[in-house]
């Protein structure tokens, strides 16, 4: 068997990394760049130690704060016009998941004509796009590290992808202080989809030995730092392990794709307003359960992973421990509602289902699905993990 695995991204990651960003975009030979970012990022005045490096470099910037948090093609639009008009020859996206996104396609515009929807799927982007830098703000997502910008088709309530090698970041800037100020509820969200990229990377069945690695470690450091980033958000060093971890699992499922998780959680977070991480958080206990028989030895590994004691046990008992760490982290961590707090009803659920068993996620996932077991998980999910 062969392997590739391919980063055209400079990883350039440590607290107090965003300080440095001026001279690092210099090193690229920019002078002029677009700073994407939205008003969260604004308001909780962490751009200020970034923007002054900017200055001291000479790098000249204008910003476009306009991200929405579903960011649509007018965001995208209005952002490629400002790009325009100041005559940017860069683009970079400081906030999350979104923000990095936006970030994206409006490079993608920068260089290419028509609409960021004529380049839905993966390499169909023509012309190489302006530079993007990405500084993540959250430790989740881990766009900085991913080929997809992702975007939201309101008049479909669909999510759409516009992908390829060339709209990977050439640099992201990695700072766990950027994340300090995070309250616990995103914290604790934002986390959990990094776990779920991790976890679903490392048992999808395109693993392979280098993104097992990343995946691996990622869900290690977010084990062993998820409880304490939500509890004591001043923490540094927990701050450090989840946005290394959030990096990681990027650096893994970016090649290996996701599960059912990730294909259940976009219908449902598109029609019934769920925040990504949260819906991906409630789901992820159950899509484990349906999935221990496919891949027990990978789930004990997880078990063992979150310090539970497999010894003894056989190799199937061991790996229904995994579940019961999950269930406890997600008490732990505040997130004990189900599917049922956000409005989800069981009517709605063969849509979603119909729309979700498309997704290349449910082709990657360990255990094969079809559109009755994915009702089932969401019934599973309806109550949480409530005791
Ligand atoms: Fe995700």
């Amino acid at each position: 068997m062969t392997y590739t695995y391919k980063l055209p991204t400079e990883l350039f990651f440590g607290s107090g990394a965003a300080l440095r960003t001026g001279e690092k975009i210099k090193e690229l030979g920019l002078d002029k760049i677009l700073l994407v970012t939205d008003k969260g990022v604004l308001d909780a005045g962490i751009l200020g130690g970034l923007e002054k490096s900017l200055k001291e470099s000479g790098v000249s910037y204008a910003v476009f704060s306009e991200v929405e948090p579903e960011p649509t093609i007018q965001g995208v639009e209005a952002g490629t016009k400002m790009l325009g008009e100041f005559g940017a020859r860069g683009v970079v996206g400081v906030g999350g998941g979104s923000v990095m996104d936006s970030a994206k396609a409006i490079a993608v515009m920068g260089t290419n004509s028509g609409k960021i929807f004529d380049y839905v799927g993966f390499g169909k982007v023509p012309v190489q796009p302006l530079p993007i830098i990405a500084v993540p703000t959250t430790a989740g997502t881990g766009s900085e590290a991913t080929f997809w910008s992702v975007l939201a088709d309101k008049t479909q309530g669909l999510k759409l992808s516009v992908g390829g090698w060339n709209v990977m970041p050439v640099l992201a800037i990695v700072d766990s202080q950027l994340t300090e100020t995070l309250p616990p509820g995103i914290t604790a969200a934002t986390g959990m989809d990094a776990l779920v990229h991790a976890m679903e990377s490392y048992t999808s069945t395109n693993c392979q030995p280098i993104a097992e690695g990343m995946a691996f470690h990622a869900m290690k450091l977010i084990a062993r730092s998820l409880r304490q980033a939500v509890r004591h958000w001043k923490d540094i060093n927990a701050r450090e392990d989840m946005i290394m971890g959030s990096l990681l699992a990027a650096l893994a499922f970016n090649i290996t794709r996701l599960g059912n998780a990730h294909a259940l959680a976009i219908p449902l977070g598109i029609k019934y307003h769920i925040p990504h991480g949260t819906v991906n958080a409630i789901l992820l206990p159950w899509v484990m359960e349906f999935n221990l028989s496919a891949a027990p030895e990978k789930y004990i590994e997880i078990a063992k992973i979150f310090g539970e004691d497999v010894q003894g046990l056989t190799q199937m008992e061991g790996a229904k421990k995994s579940v019961k760490a999950v269930k406890d982290l997600l008490r732990d961590i505040g997130i004990t509602e189900g599917l049922k707090k956000w409005k989800v009803d069981e009517a709605g659920l063969p849509e979603i289902a119909a729309k979700a068993v498309k997704s290349d996620n449910v082709k990657s996932n360990p255990r094969k699905t079809n559109e009755a077991d994915l009702i089932q998980i969401c019934i599973n999910a309806m109550d949480g993990v409530k005791e």
